[in-house]
């Protein structure tokens, strides 16, 4: 048995069960574990399915069924466990959304607890429970086992910031406001003014009766009482939200969590089989690749597909389009117009999924179509690409603000909400290849910089961490 003063910290993270969650959750956990924590990483049975199921051969992704085993081959102590959400693994979560994130609020929670049971008295003993802040959950469980309560959030500050303060918008009226108002948000704690349509959708959205807003509030209520809230911003790009919210309680930028080698990450974290790009990227000239995502989640309509189809036939500019399956919904197969594929054989490429930061660090790519999902801000400004910004739903409003607004790192798309061919066309050519795309590749050369000096080892976000983690290696003895 060791002293208790060599013990190691031991923290257990449970992302949301969505793409864009579980990959900052599962860099987080190599980051502490990279400090010398134990770390039980949690992902529901379907997310693990989906991660070891990738490759069309059969074979999974790392070939093996523990997506953190070479992370543990290379010295770090992580133990993987997989919980269910409640739902067989043939239920389409993304279809039932509604009846899914339910049954994540009301029976996931319970086999989180059991969990805890079983773990709590390991060697090391848990310290630590580091869940994402859409949980309802995390103070009560961490209380409960007497542990350090963590609620990383995955997002912008300032989208954190407007969802804490909810009881603010709602009192003046801009809660579920969603084209009624236009007058600016003037009155939240460290915010610049913001008007309506910035904020996120959910935010907005007229039918507060989902349970989305359910989740919203019970959550915003209980991420009041953790004691830590951990968020993967930096400090410098956000700090007015940030220090508003220090006046309430602990809340430290620990962004960007993601692997910054950008070679492929030894945690192979994708829900999807990569489609290799790197050889047809290979033959392409330096900056002349435009790189078409909309993430893992969102929806467009066949209209918005069909007319970014002819604005990239319009723009002559070399494209990889991430093109989903149920990109249009999942009942849509033939979305693409009538002779695009002539226009892919000569200069695009088009995949089901990738490696995104693979391809978007390689040289030859100039820009970045993107929904504007955190994660994939953050990774384009450290890979140094401009941003053409179509936000689509939830936190991508806000994400927009900043990148296009604030930053200058990005344009947007359409000036209206509709997308047209000629307009996109123009946009793309702008971006690519004018003059207003080299003022925004400059600025984002800029904000990497910043990026960058937040990491470096008296960066804010590696002291933010550090100080977090003296926090609970005190509390560890
Ligand atoms: C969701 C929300 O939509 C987003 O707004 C929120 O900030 C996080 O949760 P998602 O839509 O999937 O995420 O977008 P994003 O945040 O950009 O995350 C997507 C992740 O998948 C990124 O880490 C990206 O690198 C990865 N990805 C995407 C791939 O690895 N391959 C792809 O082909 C596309």
């Amino acid at each position: 048995m060791k002293n208790n003063n060599e013990q190691r910290p031991h923290a257990i993270l449970i992302p949301y069960p969505l793409q864009g969650h579980v990959n900052p959750f599962v860099h987080l956990a190599m980051k502490l574990a990279s400090k010398g924590f134990t770390i039980t990483f949690v992902n529901t049975h379907s997310i693990h399915h989906q991660i070891t199921k990738t490759k069309p051969d059969g074979s999974t992704a790392n070939g093996t069924d523990d997506i953190f085993l070479e992370a543990r081959q290379s010295g770090l102590d992580i133990r993987y466990a997989t919980i269910s959400d409640g739902f067989p693994l043939g239920f389409d979560r993304i279809l039932n959304h509604d009846m899914f994130w339910d049954g994540v609020l009301h029976v996931f929670s319970a086999h989180v607890d059991e969990l805890v049971a079983k773990i709590v008295h390991s060697d090391p003993p848990l310290t630590c429970l580091i869940a994402d802040t859409f949980f309802v959950w995390t103070s009560v469980i961490a209380n409960k086992y007497n542990l350090v309560s963590v609620s990383f959030w995955t997002e912008p500050a300032l989208v954190f910031t407007l969802y804490y303060h909810m009881n603010l918008l709602t009192s003046h009226g801009h809660f579920a406001c969603h084209d009624k108002r236009e007058d600016a948000i003037d009155y939240i704690p460290g915010v610049d003014p913001i008007e309506p349509k910035d904020m996120t959708s959910y935010l907005q959205a007229t039918d507060v009766t989902t349970v989305i807003h359910r989740i919203l509030y019970k959550g915003y209520e209980d991420v009041k009482r953790v004691d830590f809230v951990l968020v993967n911003t930096i400090q410098e790009l956000e700090s007015n939200p940030i220090l508003a919210l220090q006046e309430n309680q602990p809340v430290y930028a620990i962004g960007p969590v993601f692997p910054t080698n950008v070679t492929k990450p030894i945690v192979g974290s994708s829900l999807w089989f990569e489609s290799d790009c790197t050889q047809w990227l290979n033959t392409r000239p330096p900056g002349s690749v435009l790189y078409v995502s909309f993430g893992s989640y969102a929806h467009c309509t066949k209209n918005d597909v069909v007319e970014i189809a002819h604005g990239l036939s319009l723009s002559k500019v070399s494209f990889i389009w991430v093109l989903r399956a149920d990109i249009v919904g999942s009942d849509e197969v033939d979305f693409l117009p009538v002779g695009f594929d002539e226009e892919v054989k000569e200069r695009g490429l088009i995949v089901p999924w990738c490696c995104q930061m693979e391809v978007i660090s390689h040289q030859a790519v100039g820009g970045f179509l993107t929904h504007c999902g955190w994660n994939s801000i953050l990774e384009s400004i450290w890979c140094g690409v401009p941003l053409l910004c179509f936000p689509l739903l939830t936190d991508q409003f806000t994400n927009r603000k900043l990148a296009v607004d604030d930053w200058k790192i990005g344009v947007n798309l359409c000036d209206k909400k509709l997308v047209t061919r000629t307009e996109m066309a123009a946009k793309i050519n702008r971006l690519m290849c004018g003059k207003s795309g080299d003022e925004v590749r400059k600025n984002v050369k800029e904000v990497r910089k910043v990026m960058e000096n937040a990491l470096s080892s008296n960066g804010s976000s590696e002291e933010n961490l550090n100080c977090f983690i003296t926090y609970v290696k005190l509390k560890t003895v």
